[in-house]
């Protein structure tokens, strides 16, 4: 199979930022875990360096657009290496080739009668590059830059986009992948549901003369969207190379929702008028935040890749952005949130157990892996490997459809259970009898095979901290050109393979808060001021919607429930959610332990820690109580009404 995906090429107008690095984190991600699937695969990212707002940075730098636009355009070259992305093509919109085939395309649809000339007058956002329709607005601006869109009035060249309208909306209904997540889609087709306008798709060269001139007109520019949108077929090879017949079919774009409509509309029009087939998918994921705020310039809390690198490891910086992101959904980012994965996922979860594993094949094993003894095992082995086998379907089949987050949750949650398993086969008590090195080199060999699956499915989203892993287990080669077909089961782990413990993996992270910038500082203040003002406008007992969103609440599994010594009404929770926590809650005179166990149950996941009767509780467990007119109290569990997995989060 073949996989060609995109990213959208960015406006050099910016300096790379964490918005641009995780669209483009995302697609490398993809690209490798295609490749990890056995496909050949094609990636690109790029520049878009035509049109008016390149033109004014360039002046306000006091550079000519050219040397800008090469300037920035190497910024952006030179930042994917340092977060191990590795496009196969950077296509800049600048590039003879690309203005060639833009002009081709153009004049392809002027012949065939798509393009005409007209008198145009229309709102223009310079933000948005393109002409907002009245509905568009919002008090009259545009809602994306809040700035009110120029009046324009002149003569332009316009696309036939309407004529496409009726086969869009069907093309999309037919096919329910061709944008997601679905939220995206029905937004599209809401925006469909009017009258779709036509593109105005130049640009007078006496308003602009940054752009590529319309073969048919000299006196005009292309419009930037319509250039743009054509590096997606250009950087393949159109129309002819070998490449573009064997990628155009299976083009995957991934952007953010802020250019939906381009993408979503413009494209596959430009494409059906074309002559050419729709893309495949367009997959939309939604805005980082930083400490819950816009990110801006003038905020100055814009946050840059190479600091990110420079402070947390390539690694993390990459695992922290797909594991805390919901696709589709907008998320915070902040450097607490950062240092908390770090600490707990990365460091305590799959660093502890890679270390620990290896320490003890090095000390039980003599540095090579056992052999499993069949005759010892038992159901704590094919637990493992069923759950093994589990997490790479779902790992698969989240991967596939952009649920990263949820393929990394599949992860860990073989990790939590390798973990478990250490505690409960205990192998430094195993290693203590000699009649019982059988099942010690069971134990040892099953956990190194754990560890073999976790490395290979970690490869596309963390490359190095993969390869090191690899390394350290002996498996460097076979990993580096592995399939899932071909690795991706058990038992690939071959007995006497020598391992070496290698360098710690994760660092574990001081969770003091990093120095703030002045103008963090300043904005932050700022921000409580408001808030504090707020607060007093608010009505006795309520709550406003940030404040209730601050409650974490949390879909948790009872995974074991026992009574507490000399507390009668308190039980002890063992729950999963997904990690593992312990909760005390005051159901014992309600619930039994053995009927909790397997219910789900509704906790408040961020209460800070406290000790009750000897015993840490991590959150609480939502009930509800009633009392009756005799003052008898009856209590029942808050739950949800339907399979849903540990840990969803309840909004
Ligand atoms: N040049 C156009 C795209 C043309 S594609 C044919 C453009 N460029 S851009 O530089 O503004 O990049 C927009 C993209 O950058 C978003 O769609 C998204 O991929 C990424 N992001 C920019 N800011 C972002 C966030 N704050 N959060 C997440 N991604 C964001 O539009």
């Amino acid at each position: 199979m073949t996989t060609y995906i995109t990213t959208p090429i960015y406006y050099v107008n910016a300096m790379p930022h964490l918005g641009h690095a995780y669209t483009t984190i995302v697609a490398d991600t993809y690209a490798r875990f295609r490749r990890l699937a056995g496909d050949e695969v094609r990636f690109q990212t790029g520049t878009d360096e035509h049109g008016e707002k390149i033109v004014q940075a360039a002046e306000k730098e006091g550079e000519t657009p050219r040397q800008y636009v090469d300037r920035i355009s190497d910024a952006f070259r030179q930042t994917w290496p340092l977060l191990a992305v590795e496009p196969d093509n950077f296509i800049r919109t600048t590039d003879p080739d690309h203005i060639r085939v833009v002009q081709e395309i153009l004049q392809k649809v002027h012949d065939a009668g798509d393009i005409y000339f007209s008198e145009y007058s229309g709102h223009y956002c310079q933000g948005c590059e393109r002409f907002l329709t009245e509905k568009e607005l919002v008090d009259g601006k545009c809602p994306d830059h809040l700035t009110v869109p120029r009046e324009i009035n002149e003569q332009n060249y316009f696309f036939r986009m309407s004529r496409y309208q009726d086969w869009l909306i069907d093309h999309i209904r037919k096919n329910p992948e061709f944008i997601t997540p679905e939220r995206y889609r029905n937004e599209v087709l809401s925006f469909l549901s009017e009258p779709l306008e036509d593109l105005c798709i130049s640009r007078p060269t006496s308003r602009l003369t940054w752009g590529i001139p319309l073969p048919f007109d000299d006196n005009f520019v292309t419009y930037v969207w319509f250039d743009a949108l054509i590096n997606y077929v250009t950087g393949i090879g159109y129309p002819d190379g070998p490449e573009f017949e064997k990628y155009w079919s299976v083009a995957e774009h991934v952007i953010a929702k802020d250019i939906l409509k381009p993408h979503a509309i413009y494209w596959p029009t430009m494409l059906r008028a074309a002559g050419l087939a729709p893309y495949r998918r367009l997959h939309v994921h939604g805005y980082w935040n930083v400490d819950e705020t816009k990110m801006s310039k003038s905020l100055g809390n814009v946050v840059r890749p190479r600091e990110l690198v420079d402070e947390y490891g390539v690694d993390t910086v990459r695992y922290f952005l797909l594991r805390e992101m919901s696709f589709g959904l907008d998320s915070s980012f902040s450097s607490e949130a950062i240092v908390a994965r770090q600490n707990s996922d990365l460091a305590n979860d799959l660093g502890n157990l890679f270390s620990r594993v290896l320490t003890m094949i090095g000390k039980y094993g003599q540095g090579r892996v056992p052999g499993a003894d069949p005759s010892t095992l038992t159901a704590a082995e094919q637990e493992l490997v069923d759950a093994a086998e589990k997490m790479i379907t779902s790992y698969q089949e989240a991967m596939n459809g952009f649920a990263f987050h949820q393929g990394l949750q599949a992860v860990w949650e073989l990790i939590g259970l390798l973990n478990r398993y250490i505690v409960t086969n205990a192998p430094w008590e195993l290693a203590k009898d000699k009649a019982r090195a059988g099942r010690l080199h069971t134990v040892l060999y099953h956990l190194a095979e754990g560890l073999r699956l976790i490395a290979l499915v970690l490869r596309p989203v963390m490359p190095q901290a993969a390869e090191k892993m690899a390394t350290a287990l002996g498996m460097a080669d076979e990993m580096r050109t592995a399939t899932l077909e071909t690795a991706g089961r058990w038992g690939g782990m071959v007995a006497g393979t020598a391992v070496d413990r290698g360098p710690q993996l994760f660092p574990r992270l001081d969770k003091k808060k990093k120095k703030q910038q002045p103008a963090q500082q300043e904005q932050q203040k700022r921000k409580k001021t408001k808030k504090a003002a707020k607060k007093e406008e608010l009505p006795e007992g309520m709550i406003t919607f940030d404040q209730f969103g601050r409650v974490d609440l949390r879909v948790a599994e009872v995974v074991a429930a026992e009574k507490i010594a000399r507390a009668d009404r308190l039980l002890k929770l063992t729950l999963a959610a997904p990690e593992e926590r312990t909760v005390v809650a005051g159901i014992a005179r309600y619930y039994a332990p053995e009927e909790l166990v397997g219910k789900k149950v509704l906790i408040v996941a961020n209460l800070k820690p406290a000790k009750l009767m000897g015993v840490t509780s991590q959150g609480m467990v939502l009930a509800a109580k009633e009392t009756d007119a005799d003052g008898n109290e009856r209590l029942v569990l808050a739950t949800v009404d339907g399979d849903i997995a540990p840990g969803s989060k309840v909004a």
